[in-house]
């Protein structure tokens, strides 16, 4: 992303001072789908695409000024009215103000301009790409930095819940803020343990392929997966009074299968899939450190069939662009991300790049009259202040 472009539309828009530049990326995840609400591991690491603003106080007790230079749209609002601002955009920043100013952050009035080029409502976090990129800039201009890491993701989630209506995990903050360029992050969202990997599969390439479906979770039936899942927990809680029981990773395949006939088939299917996901992550990690990756990509298939068949998050673009890839005989594919749209992530060995991606894009179009775009993984730093 540009600095220059970034800074001459704050300088144009505001009083013509320059703030401080912040950075903040988006995310891809290789395995560990849906998990991390559910106490689960997720597999995530930071991209080269990101959120980039241009922030600097401006000297009243309140007021933000804040400009989206991708949507040309200009939004001014008291971050104590109590309403904040209807754009959804200028939620994301009215809701990681309040957070911050939660967790101690002496915030006050400020100027915002902000550019992206994380595709949106493509499934790579835009939104924690926005909240975290925010959240440290708010640290640094008003906090002393003396906010943490995990303050900070943990604040973009709240944000996510209190202000946007999505009751997502932590996985997109987590990723966005502690990504390191060249390593995936395992990280256990119960215990919130985690571990770099150095990524660099010899003779593979990661791309993603997005199926320009627009995936949209506020208000969407993601809220409603969740609900699914704590709503088995509840009945496997209540026939085993003796256990603690806080999310799906605390339950048994056993456990699922007392309490089949009560939950109903849809919630029962998606507690399986996400069981099922938990494992996943745990055999890519062991396939990854054995250099196994054919392994990697049979459980990037079994992921896809999952969120697909049991959990019922995919599309009909998103399976055939799954399809395609067995096809031509790519090591692995499946929906990254929340789902309802968005990309496939492929692990696909270096020879066959070149025609996987000719036929993705030729086949794509035939059906659907529009080629998906195509994303190199770079797998690069997390949110950092720029200058
Ligand atoms: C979205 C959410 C995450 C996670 C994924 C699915 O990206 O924001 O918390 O649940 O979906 O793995």
């Amino acid at each position: 992303m540009d600095i220059e472009f970034v800074r001459s539309r704050f300088i144009k828009h505001f009083d013509g001072k320059t703030g401080n530049i912040y950075a903040s990326p988006g995310r891809i995840n290789l395995i560990g789908e849906h998990t991390d609400y559910n106490g689960g591991f997720v597999f995530p690491g930071a991209v080269d695409k990101g959120i980039m603003a241009e922030m600097r106080p401006n000297g009243t007790e309140s007021t933000i000024r804040a400009y989206s230079i991708d949507l040309k749209d200009r939004v001014d609002f008291d971050f104590h009215d109590g309403q904040g601002p209807r754009a959804s955009w200028a939620r994301y920043i009215y809701g990681i103000t309040l957070e911050m100013e939660k967790l101690g952050v002496p915030v006050k009035g400020y100027n915002i301009a902000f550019a992206g080029d994380v595709p949106l409502g493509a499934g790579m976090s835009s939104s924690a790409a926005m909240e975290s990129c925010f959240a440290c800039g708010l640290n640094d201009l008003f906090g002393d930095n003396k906010v943490s890491k995990w303050d900070m993701v943990l604040a973009g989630q709240a944000t996510e819940h209190n202000y946007c209506g999505v009751n997502c995990g932590i996985m997109d903050q987590f990723a966005s803020v502690f990504g390191q360029a060249g390593k995936l992050m395992r990280l256990d969202c119960r215990s919130r343990e985690f571990e770099y990997f150095p990524f660099n599969p010899q003779g593979y390439k990661l791309v993603l392929l997005n199926s320009c479906v627009k995936h949209e979770l506020a208000g969407s039936p993601y809220n409603d997966r969740r609900n699914s899942c704590e709503n088995v927990v509840k009945h496997i809680a209540a026939k085993h009074p003796e256990g603690k029981f806080e999310t799906l990773r605390d339950c048994t395949w056993e456990q699922l299968e007392e309490v089949r006939q009560e939950v109903g088939e849809e919630d029962y299917k998606r507690a399986h899939f996400v069981l099922g996901e938990k494992d996943r992550v745990l055999a890519v990690c062991d396939a990854l450190v054995a250099g196994d990756y054919e392994t990697v990509g049979k459980k990037m298939y079994e992921t896809h069939e999952g969120l697909s068949k049991e959990y019922e998050v995919s599309c009909e673009e998103l399976d055939f662009l799954n399809d395609i890839a067995k096809e031509c005989g790519v090591t692995g594919s499946r929906i990254m991300g929340g789902g309802f749209g968005g990309c496939t992530i492929n692990l696909v060995k270096d020879e066959l790049y070149e025609p996987f991606i000719k036929t993705a894009c030729q086949k794509y179009f035939e059906k659907y009259g529009k080629a998906p775009k195509v994303y190199d993984v770079v797998i690069s730093d997390g949110s950092r202040k720029i200058c």
